[in-house]
């Protein structure tokens, strides 16, 4: 049965000029493109696609990160596309990530201090669902 997620290509990977590289990959691996946008992210936004982090140390800083440039938000569909996508991401700090996944290939710690890992993806079916609800509705 098919199934939808969300991504996010953050404000790293739309400045680094990697939009095109994000999606080919997802595309390659055989999923379908099933709505795509572009905005500037804002704190009631972001407030709501990360509301289990609003507490925690980082917060600030990754949102102030997330605000700093256009970021592309997509629905991506396909059966067990929500485990795919999370699997051609990587793990969420690019220099441990592995190779042959995106934050992997081509993320990198910068010295600023934040995360810049390029792609979000949703973790589970109810995040999915939410997720899309926020960048979409
Ligand atoms: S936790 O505490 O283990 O649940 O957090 P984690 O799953 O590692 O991260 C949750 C999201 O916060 C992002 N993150 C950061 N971004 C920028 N800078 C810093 N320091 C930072 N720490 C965590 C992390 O990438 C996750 O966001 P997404 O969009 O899901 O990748």
């Amino acid at each position: 049965m098919s199934e939808q997620t969300l991504i996010l290509v953050k404000p790293d990977g739309v400045k680094r000029g990697l939009v095109g590289e994000i999606l080919r990959r997802i595309e390659a691996k055989g999923y379908r493109i099933e709505r795509m946008r572009m905005l500037t992210a804002t704190d009631e936004l972001l407030a709501k696609h990360y509301h289990e982090h609003t507490e925690k140390p980082f917060y600030t800083g990754m949102t102030d990160y997330m605000k700093s440039g256009p970021i592309v938000a997509a629905v991506i569909e396909g059966t067990r596309v929500i485990e795919g996508v999370r699997s051609l991401s990587g793990a969420t700090e690019p220099t441990a990530a592995a190779p042959g996944t995106i934050r992997g290939d081509l993320g990198r710690d910068w010295g600023t201090g934040e995360i810049e890992n390029l792609i979000h993806s949703s973790d589970g079916e109810e995040s999915a669902a939410l997720e899309i609800s926020v960048w979409f509705d």
